[in-house]
C-alpha cells in the first residue's frame, strides 16, 4: 500500500487464518466505529436545542432495544472467542512428525541446534512445506521468538522448554525478533529464517555437520560425564535404564506419576532428587553448572534416541 509495509508478508501455513481473524476483528470496530460516530452526529443534529428555553421530553426505556444491545455483542463476542480458541488451539498445539530443531535465546542472540548436529547462530534454515516444531529454551533472562511473516511469537524461559510451531509455504528468508525487552541489545537480536526449497534444505544439511548428530555429541557427553556407569542398558546399574524410557510413564517414590519429556530429562540431570523413580535412591549429583543448554539438548536428544531393548525390563 503506497510502498509502505503495513503488513508482513503471510509465508507460514496459519498466516492466512491469524489475518482472517485480524481482519474481521477491524472490520467489527470500523463498523461499529462508523456507526456510533454517525449516530452520534445524526441525533446532535436532530435532537439539538432549537430555542433557548426548550426542555428536553425525557426518555422512556424500551426493552428490545435493550435486548438487542445486549444480544448482538454477545453473539459477535462470542465469534471472535470460538474464532480465536480454535486458532488458539492449532498454534499451540505442533502436530505429528514435525522436524524439530532446538532453540537456545541468550543475550543477545539465537542459537539454534538442528538433530543433524548442524548449529547455526541468528539464522534457521527450514525447510518449505513441512511442519517444524522448534524446542526452545533460554540461557538468562526472558526471550521472545517472534517471526512476524509466520504469524508465530512465543516467549522462551529460562529453565523450561517451550514449543513454537510452523510450516512456511513459501521459500525466502524472513525476520527473526526477539520481542521481548531482555536488556541493552534487546533490539540487536534478531536474525533470518531461511526458508528452503525441500531439495536446497537436503544439501545445505549435508553441507556441513563435521561434529555428527545431536544425538552422537549426547553419547559422547553421556560417557563422558561418567553417566554409563550408573545408568546401564541391563538394569543392574545404581540409576533407572534409560533405554526406551523417553515418552513413558514413570511412578515416582512419592506414588505419582508423569510423562517423561524434555523437561524432566532437563529437571533429572539439573536437580535429581527432585524426582525420584520408584525403587531407587537419591544418589545421582547434580550436574547444574557443570553442562551447559546445548550439552544438556545433547543428552535429551541421546536419551530419546535410547530405544528400548527387547530383552530388558524397563523400571
Ligand atoms: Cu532477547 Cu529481547
Amino acid at each position: 500500500m503506497w510502498g509502505i509495509p503495513l503488513f508482513p508478508e503471510a509465508a507460514s501455513s496459519i498466516a492466512p487464518r491469524v489475518d482472517a481473524l485480524y481482519f474481521f476483528l477491524i472490520g467489527v470496530a470500523v463498523f461499529f466505529s462508523l456507526l456510533i460516530a454517525g449516530m452520534l452526529i445524526y441525533c446532535a443534529l436532530k435532537f439539538r436545542r432549537k430555542s433557548p428555553r426548550e426542555i428536553g421530553s425525557g426518555s422512556k426505556g424500551s426493552i428490545p432495544l435493550e435486548l438487542a444491545w445486549t444480544i448482538i455483542p454477545l453473539a459477535i463476542t462470542m465469534v471472535i472467542f470460538v474464532w480465536g480458541a480454535d486458532l488458539f488451539v492449532t498454534i499451540s498445539r505442533p502436530p505429528d512428525n514435525t522436524l524439530n530443531i532446538y532453540a537456545v535465546g541468550k543475550q543477545w542472540m539465537w542459537k539454534f541446534q538442528h538433530l543433524d548436529g548442524q548449529r547455526e547462530i541468528n539464522e534457521l534454515h527450514v525447510p518449505v512445506g513441512r511442519d517444524v516444531k522448534l524446542i526452545a529454551t533460554s540461557e538468562d533472562v526472558i526471550h521472545d521468538f517472534f517471526v512476524p511473516a509466520f504469524r508465530v511469537k512465543a516467549d522462551v524461559l529460562p529453565g523450561r522448554y517451550v514449543t513454537v510451531w510452523f510450516r512456511a509455504t513459501k521459500a525466502g528468508s524472513y525476520h527473526l525478533f526477539c520481542a521481548e525487552y531482555c536488556g541493552t541489545r534487546h533490539s540487536g537480536m534478531t536474525g533470518e529464517v531461511i526458508v528452503m526449497e525441500p531439495s536446497e534444505y537436503q544439501a545445505w544439511l549435508s553441507g556441513g555437520a563435521p561434529e555428527g548428530s545431536l544425538a552422537s555429541a549426547g553419547a559422547k557427553l553421556f560417557s563422558d560425564l561418567a553417566c554409563n556407569t550408573c545408568h546401564r542398558p541391563d538394569a543392574q546399574g545404581r540409576g533407572p535404564v534409560l533405554e526406551g524410557l523417553f515418552g513413558k510413564t514413570v511412578t515416582l517414590n512419592t506414588g505419582e506419576t508423569l510423562t517423561v519429556d524434555e523437561a524432566y530429562v532437563r529437571e533429572s540431570i539439573l536437580q535429581p532428587a527432585a524426582k525420584i523413580t520408584g525403587g531407587f535412591q537419591p544418589i545421582m549429583p547434580t550436574f547444574q553448572g557443570l553442562v551447559t543448554e546445548e550439552q544438556l539438548l545433547a543428552l535429551i536428544e541421546y536419551v530419546k534416541s535410547l530405544k528400548a531393548l527387547p530383552q530388558v525390563q524397563t523400571r
